[in-house]
């Protein structure tokens, strides 16, 4: 498809935007079977009828570990955020951050840099054949230990590396406490890099609270669970931290039983700023498209949608000149859908 019909296309969608993907977790189960088929990896236990196979969250985070490491090559990774990023502009996305592993990475036998490298080459080629606009984030995986998500935290402030703009704590909520990961944080946060956390989706408020006061994020990966005390949602709102809800995650996960009884809708009404994010698409049944289907059943009208896509580019680490180039995409996008409160 040509650029011009693919922004053709993309005006004819709802415009969205993703700041909380992790880039592994958006491998698409026929393309994980290809390539441990083709490296002798056996895949069956995490993969069947064409559908990754999980029962709680950490058998999700087995599956998740073991389907990242069919993906070896420069090529392998290249192809892989091609893939993401032309189906999230096919959808309407306008902008989309990933999160990236350089422990994920060095599990799967290839060097970070490597990994980096091939990231940014899908990158390019999905902003020059779609026009959409990306980033990565690198994650330190918090279950590893300090000293693993420091090294993570490093190698994202290392020079030559633009397209990393970010810096994340992921992996199991349930282990280590946020203090622990303050000096991963320090070399994030003084080498320029935009800071986000998940908290508050295996663990409650608290987890959230002790998270925002110890490495002082700018924004928060999941954080939903901040409803449970009315205290926390005030200070995040007017903290105006913003919050990467991700419902189709949530639901799948099982901490909430439907969309119904998904805080969302009120914590937008309670003044928090959020955005959406599939998380680990397949690996939830879901796309970006579905978690902005979501939003709109648990509440969310038009404008209140609009706004969730201008919240994540108003978070988003990006430099000025682009987020007000995004930002008045969004605008004519908006505009042109007859959106209300379109205006920002
Ligand atoms: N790594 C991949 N998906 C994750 C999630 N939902 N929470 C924490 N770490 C993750
Ligand atoms: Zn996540």
């Amino acid at each position: 498809m040509s650029i011009a019909a693919a922004h053709a296309r993309r005006e004819q969608c709802f415009p969205l935007a993703e700041l909380h993907c992790h880039i592994e977790g958006a491998a698409p189960p026929a393309l994980v079977e290809r390539l441990a088929a083709s490296h002798g990896i056996d895949v069956s236990a995490i993969i069947r009828d064409g559908a990754y196979v999980w029962h709680d969250f950490t058998s999700f985070l087995a599956a998740y570990d073991l389907a990242s490491t069919v993906f070896r090559s420069e090529g392998d990774y290249a192809d892989l955020a091609f893939a993401h990023l032309s189906g999230l502009a096919a959808a309407g996305a306008l902008y989309a951050e990933f999160f990236i592993s350089p422990d994920h990475a060095r599990a799967s036998g290839t060097e970070p840099d490597v990994y980096a490298r091939g990231l940014a080459a899908g990158i390019a080629r999905a902003r020059r054949e779609t026009g959409i606009e990306a980033r990565m984030i690198a994650v330190g995986v918090r279950h590893l230990g300090a000293e693993a998500v420091e090294a993570a935290a490093r190698f994202a402030a290392g020079a030559g590396r633009p397209l990393i703009t970010g810096f994340n704590l992921a992996g199991d909520e349930r282990i280590g406490q946020p203090r622990d990961f303050m000096r991963a944080f320090d070399i994030a946060r003084d080498a320029g890099l935009g800071l986000t956390a998940h908290a508050g989706e295996l663990c409650g408020p608290e987890s959230v609270r002790e998270t925002i006061a110890c490495l002082k994020p700018s924004r928060i990966g999941h954080g939903v669970r901040a409803i449970e005390d009315p205290d926390l949602v005030r200070g995040i709102a007017e903290r105006g931290i913003v919050l990467e809800v991700c419902p189709g995650s949530n639901l799948a996960l099982g901490l909430y039983p439907d969309i119904a009884s998904h805080p969302l809708k009120r914590l937008v009404e309670a003044g928090v700023k959020a955005c959406l994010g599939a998380d680990d698409p397949p690996f939830f049944h879901t796309d970006l498209a579905r978690e902005y289907r979501l939003a709109a059943e648990n509440g969310l009208g038009p404008a209140e949608r609009i706004a969730l896509t201008r919240n994540a580019l108003e978070a988003a680490f990006v430099e000025a000149d682009l987020r007000r180039t995004l930002l008045d995409r969004l605008q004519i996008e908006a505009l042109s859908l007859g959106a209300p409160g379109a205006s920002h």
